[in-house]
Formats: C-alpha cells, structure tokens, sequence
C-alpha cells in the first residue's frame, strides 16, 4: 500500500513549545500508512541573504529534498507581534525562487485561536508561493497557556480528535490530488 508522506514544521524554537507539541502530537497520532517527517533544523537556517546561492547550503538542500520528498506539509507556527515567527519566515524566504511549494498542498494548525493576523499572513506567503492550502485540514486548537506536552495532547480526546480528523481530512484531500498514486486505496 502506497504511504503518504507528510513534513511537518513547528514555527517555534521553545523548548516547551505548543506548536512543536502539537506537531508531534499528529505524528503520534498517525496510523501507519501516513509518514510524518518532523522537521528540526529550523533553527539552523542562516539568515537569508539573496546574494547567497540557496544550492551552496547543506541545511537548505535537505529542507528542499524534504519538501521533494513530502505529498504535503503541515505548518503550526506561533505569532509574534501580529506577525508570524522570524525563524519560519527565514526558512520560507529561502524558497521563494524554488518550484518545491507548487501546488503542494498544506495544513496549517494553529494552537492559539486568538493568533489571527499571523495565521493570515503565512497564507497569504504560502498562496504566493503558489502553495494549496487544504481548508478542510485546518485546525485551530487552544493549547496557549496549556501546558500540554504532546502526550498530554494524544491523551485529550478534544485535542486529539480533531487532529486525527484533520490528518485524515488531508490525506484525503492529497490522494484526491494525486489520482495515479493511491488508486483504490482508502484512509
Ligand atoms: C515576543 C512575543 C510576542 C508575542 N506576540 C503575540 C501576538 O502578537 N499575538 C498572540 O496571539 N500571541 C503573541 N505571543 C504569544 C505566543 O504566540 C505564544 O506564547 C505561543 O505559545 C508561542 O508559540 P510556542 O508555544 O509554539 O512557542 C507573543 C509571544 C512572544 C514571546
């Protein structure tokens, strides 16, 4: 049975972060079918720099053969200031000129309800950079303030549900997207 593969990104660095929690959460929660690809190395983005060639950079060709690699993206990243995490849009910056987000569809899960403006704006960053974002597999979970680790999210079923619902929401909307990969198969 044909996987899917799914990146996930937290847009924190925290160490007690509700949005990496979260991340790992629907990694814990995903049946066995779905690989969930957790990305780390976000903190180890150099600043972006046009001048730089993104294909002379270690750090930057495994976040793009992870992107190659993946049939759709989550992203949970925090909001600063009504705008979203300099480290996220750091690592975004460096994909603009790349054709890696065309048409890949993505999830965004946002872990404070409040946190309008910058969930606003990373679709807007993300649409631009010609990225599907999935509706139906976008979820705003109130975890700030929590203290929820991401066993204590699995072990919730008000948190873990629609996570799972999300999940399947997206593996669906994928195999949708991608007819010859997952015929006659069903999440
Ligand atoms: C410097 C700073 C600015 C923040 N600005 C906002 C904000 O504008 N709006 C908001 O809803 N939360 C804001 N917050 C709260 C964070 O979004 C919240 O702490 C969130 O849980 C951080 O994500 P994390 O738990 O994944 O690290 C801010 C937090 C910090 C540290």
């Amino acid at each position: 049975m044909e996987s899917t593969n799914i990146l996930a990104i937290s847009g924190s660095l925290r160490s007690g972060s509700f949005n990496t929690a979260a991340i790992e959460a629907i990694h814990q929660l995903s049946p066995s079918n779905i690989e969930i690809n957790i990305y780390r190395e976000l903190g180890n983005i150099p600043l972006f720099n046009p001048d730089i060639d993104a294909k002379t950079l270690p750090v930057i060709n495994r976040l793009i053969a992870a992107l190659r690699d993946a049939d759709g993206l989550i992203i949970a990243s925090p909001e600063y200031a009504h705008g979203i995490s300099g480290v996220m849009k750091n690592a975004l910056d460096w994909l603009v000129a790349g054709e890696e987000f065309v048409a890949m569809p993505i999830a965004l899960i946002n872990t404070s309800p409040r946190a309008i403006h910058a969930l606003a704006s990373l679709r807007e960053i993300l649409t631009t950079m010609s990225g599907v974002i999935v509706d139906e597999a976008c979820l705003s979970l109130p975890l700030l303030g929590s203290g929820m680790s991401a066993n204590d999210i699995v072990h919730e079923p008000t948190f873990a549900e629609p996570l799972q619902n999300s999940l399947f929401e997206f593996c669906s909307a994928i195999q949708a997207s991608q007819p010859g990969k997952y015929s006659g198969q069903n999440h």
